[in-house]
């Protein structure tokens, strides 16, 4: 089973998030889950309450994100923010790659300037030095020349910067789509299997994923 730190921060974009852990729990990955306190707002705000009440305590917005989205037959565990205890703290432990989804700026520049104040970011540190793949869909617009300088230190570190900047070539009907466009991108670079978009030139024709016809598309 391949082991994967999913770490979820503040940026706005938290159904990739919800699409990313299914995926990976259905591939079988033993996902390791850590979300900042911002994470847990934007879930709460964007996915369990939809903008409907204040958000509820982190850690019950963080089981309740856990138990709805994450599927068999891989299995998901609970890590706190600042667990620096955690197995992904240190590069004695073999997790071959971390996803950060949705990455906001503040968790980017962390990475970039190696501050390490949470486990997602030290994560980001170890999957760094380590020379193991770290995947950081960011998510921000305009871009200032801070983020820009900071998404340049982590690719020339190794990082790939995959910003939530979905292509519309699919022709997508459904959000549902533009999501599992980038998650799939993302999945790609993780090296874990998936059938969350149609390749482009595959058959000599645009497909349409298999997760759509699961969903009635
Ligand atoms: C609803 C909401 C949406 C946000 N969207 C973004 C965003 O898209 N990108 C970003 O960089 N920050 C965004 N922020 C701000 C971050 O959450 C904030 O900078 C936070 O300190 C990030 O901390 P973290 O990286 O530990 O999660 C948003 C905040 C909220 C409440």
């Amino acid at each position: 089973m391949k082991r994967i730190f999913l770490g979820v921060t503040g940026a706005s974009g938290a159904a990739y998030a919800a699409a990313a852990l299914q995926a990976l729990t259905a591939a079988g990955c033993d996902v390791g889950l850590c979300v900042s306190r911002a994470g847990a707002h934007v879930i709460s705000h964007e996915l369990l309450l939809a903008g409907r009440e204040a958000p509820k305590d982190p850690d019950g917005v963080i089981r309740e994100f856990a138990s709805r989205y994450a599927g068999g037959p891989g299995t998901v565990t609970i890590l706190g923010l600042e667990d620096l205890t955690a197995p992904f703290a240190s590069g004695s432990s073999l997790a071959p790659a971390a996803l950060i989804c949705p990455c906001s700026g503040s968790t980017l520049a962390a990475i970039a300037h190696g501050t390490a104040r949470n486990l997602i970011h030290r994560c980001g540190d170890v999957m760094l030095k380590e020379r193991r793949t770290l995947v950081l869909m960011t998510r921000e617009t305009p871009l200032s020349l801070i983020h820009i300088e900071n998404m340049a230190a982590v690719t020339r570190a190794g990082a790939i910067v995959m910003p939530a900047s979905p292509g519309f070539y699919n022709i997508p009907t459904r959000v549902e789509q533009i999501v599992d466009f980038m998650v799939g991108k993302a999945l790609d670079h993780l090296g874990v299997p998936h059938e969350l978009l149609a390749r482009w030139g595959e058959d000599g024709q645009m497909i349409p994923a298999a997760s759509d016809t699961e969903r009635g598309a």
